[in-house]
């Protein structure tokens, strides 16, 4: 198992592209334009170039992890890999029509993982003709400095298929925790309805965004506010999760707030659009 393809190269994209790469395996970055490629390319070009700087990285290592990065906007493209890694929009629909076209293209032994942060891994199965072989493979943000892999079983997901899974995650130098299905998995039914939270406390006008950062990074001893996490996660993102898990579990504790709906629409989606409850 040396090639791998991801597909989707946003931010979790082209971040997983990079690990992967740097692993050693060959990987094929798909996406909808040249030009969302070109930028996918760039980050990691721009990361790598940071890690040679501080010395964590020689600059033959980084031609090598480059070297080992295609990019394409055609499936066909990606006949010959061994597993494929999902980053599309965290949407259900634009999802299954992904599997569908990978479930075409691809040989009938290949992974197909989904990087989803809430979405049902069994839905995503079953629009495949090989639901006990999908999975889900979750990377955080950054994806190059976080450790955490959560490995997410759908209801058919074989052994073999986690085992495999579990291998690939464990050759990334990742560490992987075994989760069966549920909206938001571990971490974002956890961190999410907090971030959340932190939006309703700046609706309310309880304190200012800095402020609450700084009473959770003193106070609870996190490495990041809540907003200024929700900034690099992308609104958009969290506002996704936050409907996935309000719908599924039909509880009102985790309706969005209104102030992250209204960010939304007004395309103040965090650090990617430049202005989030920060200005970048
Ligand atoms: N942002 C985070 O912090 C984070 C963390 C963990 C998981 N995730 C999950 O990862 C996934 C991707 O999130 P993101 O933040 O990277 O999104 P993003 O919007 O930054 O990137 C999505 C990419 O997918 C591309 N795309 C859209 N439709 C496509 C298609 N049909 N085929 C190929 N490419 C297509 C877009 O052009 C874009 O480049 C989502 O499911 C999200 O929930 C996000």
């Amino acid at each position: 198992m040396n090639k791998a393809a991801v597909i989707g190269s946003g931010t979790m994209g082209n971040g997983i592209a990079q690990v992967v790469a740097t692993a050693g395996y060959n990987v094929t970055l798909v996406d909808l334009k040249k030009e969302y490629l070109n930028r996918g390319m760039e980050t990691i070009q721009k990361n790598l170039d940071r890690a040679v700087k501080k010395e964590k990285l020689e600059d033959k290592e980084k031609k090598e992890i480059l070297n080992r990065i295609n990019t394409t906007t055609e499936y066909e493209n990606i006949k010959e890999v061994n597993i494929v890694i999902e980053a599309v929009p965290e949407n259900i629909e634009i999802k299954k029509e992904v599997f569908k076209e990978l479930d075409k293209v691809l040989n009938q032994d290949v992974i197909i993982a989904s990087n989803t942060s809430a979405l049902s891994l069994t839905e995503l199965a079953t629009v495949t003709s090989r639901p006990e072989k999908v999975l889900g493979i979750h990377f955080f943000n950054p994806v190059t400095v976080m450790k955490l892999v959560e490995l997410i079983k759908n209801i058919i997901t074989s052994q073999d298929t986690y085992d495999r899974a579990k291998k690939f995650v464990a050759s990334l130098n990742k560490t992987a925790v075994e989760v069966n299905e549920s909206p938001g998995f571990v971490v974002n039914r956890l961190l999410i309805p907090m971030i959340n939270e932190a939006i309703f406390l700046v609706e309310e006008n309880v304190a200012c965004p800095d402020d609450i950062d700084t009473a959770m990074k003193l106070g609870a001893n996190h490495p990041l506010g809540p907003l200024a996490l929700a900034d690099l996660v992308g609104l958009d993102v969290c506002l996704a999760i936050m409907e996935t898990l309000h719908k599924e579990f039909g509880d009102s504790k985790y309706r969005a707030s209104t102030l992250l709906r209204k960010k939304v629409r007004a395309g103040q989606l965090g650090r990617k659009t430049g202005e989030g409850f920060y200005q970048y």
